[in-house]
């Protein structure tokens, strides 16, 4: 049997970019590797948990010794999120599409002289505060991330109220941080009862540091 911090226990991981079809050959998407979230799924694999990992398309292998369940738009990854369900802990670090086109077709828009497509989109669901606020299944630790330009902490906080999660991992993605597709991270960690910064990481050492963190919350001890 497994043993580290996290044994015995499911942990969902979303990750990537969801991809939202305009028809069959085009879609909408964004700039998310996958990065921060694959490694997330990795280290909690390596804590001992068993570790279902939901991912939209990305360019990156499967971890080893993770189940991986892959997806292309945002209602695909709900679905899958909750067929995964029951778990212990979700960490939801997917850069899901806020919008979805409304009715994507069944066939390829062709050009037309003189008229363009007129595209009308619909909101897709909120994966993480869906998941945060069922009544039942509702894993005992729900993790998101936010990733703003500015009122980094304050910004954190709203989410963690309007999602209804127990953890924001909040991050300053503004262009002179160089955050947005680099190897690094500066988080900081907004709780109900407080807010903790960490220095400069690695995404790996991101990651690693949160499964502890996560592990030490669990089991009830102060991380
Ligand atoms: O609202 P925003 O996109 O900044 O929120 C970020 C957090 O919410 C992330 O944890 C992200 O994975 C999650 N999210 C989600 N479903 C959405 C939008 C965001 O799970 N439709």
């Amino acid at each position: 049997a497994p043993s580290g911090p996290l044994a015995g226990k499911h942990v969902i991981v979303t990750s990537g970019p969801t991809h939202e079809p305009i028809d069959p050959v085009r879609y909408i998407a964004n700039r998310s590797s996958g990065r921060q979230g694959h490694a997330i799924a990795k280290a909690a694999s390596e804590a001992g948990a068993r570790v279902t990992l939901i991912s939209g398309p990305v360019d990156l292998p499967d971890p080893r010794g993770v189940t991986t369940v892959h997806v292309e738009s945002a209602r695909e990854m709900l679905e899958a999120v909750e067929r995964a369900l029951p778990a212990d802990i979700g960490i939801f670090a997917a850069a899901v599409a806020d919008w979805r086109v409304a009715d994507a077709g069944g066939q390829k828009i062709k050009k037309k002289e003189g008229t363009l497509p007129n595209l009308s989109l619909a909101e897709n669901p909120d994966i993480l505060a869906t998941v945060s606020h069922l009544p039942q299944n509702r894993p005992a630790l729900m993790v998101g991330f936010a990733a703003e330009t500015e009122n980094v902490i304050e910004h954190a906080r709203q989410k963690l109220a309007k999602k209804g999660c127990d953890l924001i991992v909040a991050n300053d993605v503004s262009p002179a941080t160089g955050v947005m597709g680099g190897e690094s991270n500066t988080v900081h960690l907004v709780t109900r009862s407080g807010i903790e910064t960490w220095p400069t990481l690695s995404k790996t050492e991101v990651a690693e540091r949160l499964v502890a963190h996560v592990g030490a919350l669990i089991g009830g001890t102060e991380p």
